[in-house]
């Protein structure tokens, strides 16, 4: 019986290639940019399985043009790029790698809340644009403490209970809002439940760790960033598009709110002309959050297993559309 093929998006680390090669043909785009969506419709065009980034759209569009489709395994957690109801129309499982990359998130979201909060890459800007001239100035680079200030989650999936068990290091008050109420989380890593608007206007930090839907879409915008404290700062590490761009530029050029930390940007990546790069008010990272090496490994692992597993007839481990398993 013919080898399944497999098309791979990207370049991935050689120890996840392999686990696909030992069950199919395997097809890996080669440049460092993504394949533009007429060159991915023609090289899946005979895939049985796909593995995608988030920068890759995998719509109806793609789907018709790959007829033997029958996997999709995504890496990443965030599945905004897939249309998941039509894959599961057709009967496709779609993979994606919660867990294994919450840790590292939470790590990268944390270390954006400690550098907005101190201003580091601020202060190392300036430094390294040779203006440190006078010696130690008390009034000088003053942030703002982490410690037992209030932290307002919003998201509470499992980043965001991870940010959660980081923040109870630093002692803070932790509020949280999510669509549903988690009373075990709630006793378990002592977070708070707010509504919106209460997290918004209560904490210090607001830190977004929500997936990108139709409801979450803008979920921050002049309304949002309005009832805010003047010293707040927010830090997004969920998706660009969850953040209103040129109401959160008004904001911060305004110094209506401190300060943002954001890992995601809409678009990404952010055109090198964006306002938002003239702030000094703004840390920005190139979406990392979970960019650490041993993560990102166990991350390609883990869409790689999912695809090999489809493509030999057996469920993925991790599926965000189980329910084709019960229809057949
Ligand atoms: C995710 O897993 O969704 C991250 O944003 C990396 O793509």
């Amino acid at each position: 019986m013919a080898r399944p093929k497999a098309f791979i998006t990207r370049t991935l680390l050689p120890d996840a290639v392999d686990i696909v090669r030992q069950v199919a043909d395997v097809e890996i785009w080669p440049d460092e940019s993504p394949p533009p969506p007429d060159e991915l419709r023609r090289r899946a065009a005979d895939a049985d399985g796909i593995l995608t980034t988030i920068m890759d759209r995998v719509d109806a569009d793609l789907m018709d043009a790959a007829p033997n489709l029958r996997a999709i395994s995504q890496l990443a957690v965030g599945l905004d790029n897939v249309d998941v109801a039509e894959a599961t129309r057709r009967g496709i499982p779609v993979g994606n790698t919660p867990g294994v990359l919450s840790k590292s998130t939470a790590d990268l979201a944390f270390a954006l809340l400690l550098g907005a909060a101190r201003r580091t890459s601020e202060s190392e800007r300036w430094l390294r644009g040779g203006n440190w001239r006078l010696a130690f100035h008390p009034t000088h680079w003053l942030g703002q403490d982490v410690h037992e200030a209030t932290l307002g989650i919003v998201g509470l999936g499992q980043i965001g209970l991870e940010v959660a068990r980081r923040a109870r290091g630093f002692d803070m008050r932790i509020l949280y809002h999510s669509r549903t109420r988690k009373t075990d989380a709630e006793s378990e890593y002592g977070v708070e439940y707010a509504d919106f608007p209460a997290l918004l206007s209560q904490a210090d930090f607001i830190m977004l760790c929500v997936p990108l839907t139709s409801q979450t879409h803008h979920l921050i915008s002049t309304a949002e960033l309005a009832m805010m404290k003047p010293t707040a700062i927010l830090i997004n590490v969920s998706r660009g598009p969850v953040v209103d761009p040129q109401a959160l530029y008004q904001s911060l050029h305004a110094n209506r709110i401190a300060a943002a930390a954001l890992d995601v940007t809409s678009p990404e990546p952010i055109p090198s002309d964006d306002p938002l790069l003239t702030l000094d008010n703004l840390t920005i990272t190139p979406h990392i959050g979970s960019a650490a090496l041993p993560t990102r490994l166990n991350t390609m692992k883990l869409a790689a297993r999912n695809l090999a597993a489809a493509l030999t007839g057996q469920r993925m481990e991790t599926c965000a559309n189980p329910e084709v398993y019960n229809g057949g």
